[in-house]
């Protein structure tokens, strides 16, 4: 239903590009957060998944920051910034600044599962969207057969080590990202807010301010002004 949009967003080459540098940062990030998961587990197959996850993510932010590189290279250098939308077209949110040291095995799988299942689903669009683009469409179906890899091995070894509890391992981690997605459009409406009363405050209280100012500018003497003599003997000030 939103292809069009989602076509719309990534046809233009400078957005594009900025799109795929901060897809790298956040697979950067995240391949960082695995190795110190793959550091905590107390499990060893968890923790040779999590090593291979993480070299997948750091490879996903070479193939993006690769294909951004060779997209900024085509612009000419004074394209202008504009807007990379990324809160309708997101790329991986990898642990999303979970604590990792703070998370159980399965609390974690839980939520790199739904993570990474909402990844790939992103990408396959984008591997739609960007037909006009096959090289950089090429990348995203590259990334997406490690995100379908990543999130069903983490669906697979959250029921080994929860056969029981998996399902409200899952159901915690969806109203985490629900708690999540609340707190960053709440962040998103007082971005908004605070520019519009910034704005507001800049033409009504500045004006008068200025006037103020520009009044008492003209009753100035202009110009050097001769200090008297008895006023110059002040060690603390300088009149
Ligand atoms: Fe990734
Ligand atoms: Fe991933």
């Amino acid at each position: 239903m939103f292809l069009p949009l989602h076509r719309w967003i990534w046809h233009n080459p400078e957005r594009c590009a900025r799109k795929l540098f901060s897809f790298a940062e956040t697979e950067a990030d995240g391949g960082r957060d695995l190795v110190r998961a793959a550091e905590l587990t107390q499990d060893p197959t968890l923790r040779r998944l999590f090593i291979v996850h993480a070299a997948d993510e750091d490879r996903h932010a070479q193939l993006f920051r690769g294909r951004g590189t060779v997209l900024r290279r085509t612009l000419p250098a004074n394209t202008s910034a504009l807007f990379q939308l990324n809160w309708v077209s997101p790329g991986e949110r990898g642990l999303d600044d979970l604590r990792v040291h703070g998370e159980t095995d399965a609390s974690l799988l839980a939520f790199l599962h739904l993570s990474e299942k909402a990844a790939a689903g992103h990408f396959a669009t984008y591997v739609d969207a960007l037909k006009d683009d096959p090289l950089t469409s090429q990348v995203f179906r590259e990334v997406l057969k490690d995100e379908t890899f990543h999130m069903n091995y983490t669906l697979a070894q959250l029921t080994r080590i929860a056969p029981q509890r998996h399902r409200t391992f899952l159901w915690k981690a969806r109203a985490g990202r629900l708690w999540k997605a609340y707190l960053r459009l709440m962040s998103a409406i007082a971005g908004v807010m605070g520019t519009v009363m910034l704005t507001l405050q800049y033409f009504i209280l500045l004006p008068p301010f200025a006037f103020f100012a520009k009044r008492a500018e003209r009753r100035e003497p202009r110009g050097w002004i001769e200090i008297p003599q008895d006023r110059g003997h002040s060690l603390t000030s300088q009149y």
